[in-house]
């Protein structure tokens, strides 16, 4: 039996279309009904078969309650721990620290118990150290825990310590550290709001540089690594680096919309996420941008995945291929 949490997210639910193609057994973690729905959505842009979705056994938790995941864990051999909480907003951090590194002390506690054989943990770009050389930051990047890192990097890092002691107690553990991942589905979050955003005419673009991949690729690797005799590795994923503006062109491209034409500078986006926090302390809703997703629309960070392409041959898809069937994805969605 396998399990998967975080199922009804980005990278889980794309993950259950691709596992439910094969016989094994699936268990899937949700929370509420509607969430299943948004799974089904994604199920929709690969096939009209539904029965691979009836092969899912859905079991209702959360992660960071020990009672609710016992049950989860009977009769699993492989676990596939995709649930996180994404926030660069600083007052999500205890949140955070709750779902990202204590629900992952219970995943490895109860894997442990179970005698789970394998674990693949989604990671992240964030948890990984910077380059002390400017070259490519690579797997091998130490972490720095005294550099301004974010609550999402930091509590990404402690998930993945956790794992690390999954491993240390007899688990293989397996762990990807993906760049932004662009994928169908989630309209509403991380960069499928992108999509939505530039669809009704986001005028403004940057030109930071971080790492970016497909999720058909990301949950393909994460197959990849289970099934293998890899283990107690991390592979960064990240097809190519390419800027926010090429990015922003790309998505405003393959929707045929106009293209963002207004440069924000840093020092502009400095005065605008000090503003957005004011705000924020007024009306007591989140802010429309924080420090750190401030400093990332102007970071530049280049990646590198030649730890995985060398190991296992593989090469992912061009962003640029990605982008134009996601939003062909998009226009389907909304016509
Ligand atoms: N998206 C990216 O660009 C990106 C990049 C690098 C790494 N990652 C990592 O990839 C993984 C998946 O990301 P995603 O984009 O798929 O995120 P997502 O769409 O926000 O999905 C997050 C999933 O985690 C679940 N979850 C959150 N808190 C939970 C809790 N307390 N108990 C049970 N489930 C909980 C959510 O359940 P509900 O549906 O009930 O909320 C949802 O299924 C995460 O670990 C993330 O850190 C993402």
């Amino acid at each position: 039996m396998i399990l998967v949490t975080g199922a009804t997210g980005l990278v889980g639910s794309h993950l259950l279309y691709h596992l439910a193609m094969n016989d094994k057994k699936i268990r899937a973690i949700y929370r509420s009904e509607e969430k299943i729905e948004k799974v089904k959505e994604v199920f929709s842009f690969y096939t009209d078969d539904i029965t691979l979705f009836s092969k899912i056994e859905w079991l209702k938790a959360d992660i960071t309650e020990v009672p609710a995941m016992i049950p989860a864990f009977k009769g699993v051999t492989h676990v596939y721990h995709c649930a996180a909480f994404i926030s660069f907003n600083p007052k999500d951090y205890k949140e955070m620290r709750k779902v990202n590194i204590h629900g992952s002390a219970i995943i490895a506690n109860l894997a442990i118990d179970a005698k789970v054989k394998k674990i693949c943990f989604v990671g992240s770009i964030a948890s990984v150290g910077d380059s002390t050389t400017g070259g490519f930051i690579t797997e091998e990047c130490e972490w720095n825990k005294e550099a301004d890192n974010s609550g999402y990097s930091i509590t990404k890092f402690g998930a993945e310590m956790e794992m690390w002691r999954a491993s240390q107690e007899g688990v293989e553990v397996v762990v990807v550290n993906p760049g932004v991942i662009i994928g169908s589905g989630f309209w509403g979050s991380a960069s499928g709001k992108l999509f939505t955003q530039i669809h009704k005419g986001l005028p403004y673009f940057t030109e930071g540089i971080t790492g970016f991949v497909g999720v058909i690729d990301v949950v393909k690797s994460m197959i990849l690594l289970m099934n293998s005799e890899t283990t107690n590795e991390r592979f960064i994923l990240v097809s190519e680096n390419k800027s926010f503006k090429e990015i922003f062109f790309l998505i405003a491209e393959a929707l045929g919309k106009k293209k963002p034409s207004i440069h924000i500078k840093p020092w502009q986006i400095a005065i605008f996420w000090r503003v957005a926090w004011v705000i924020s302390l007024v009306t007591r809703k989140p802010p429309l941008i924080s420090k750190y997703s401030a400093k990332s629309a102007h970071a530049v960070s280049k990646y590198s995945s030649e730890r995985l392409k060398k190991q296992f041959h593989v090469e992912f898809e061009k962003i640029e291929d990605v982008i134009v069937r996601v939003g062909k994805n998009f226009k389907e969605y909304y016509s």
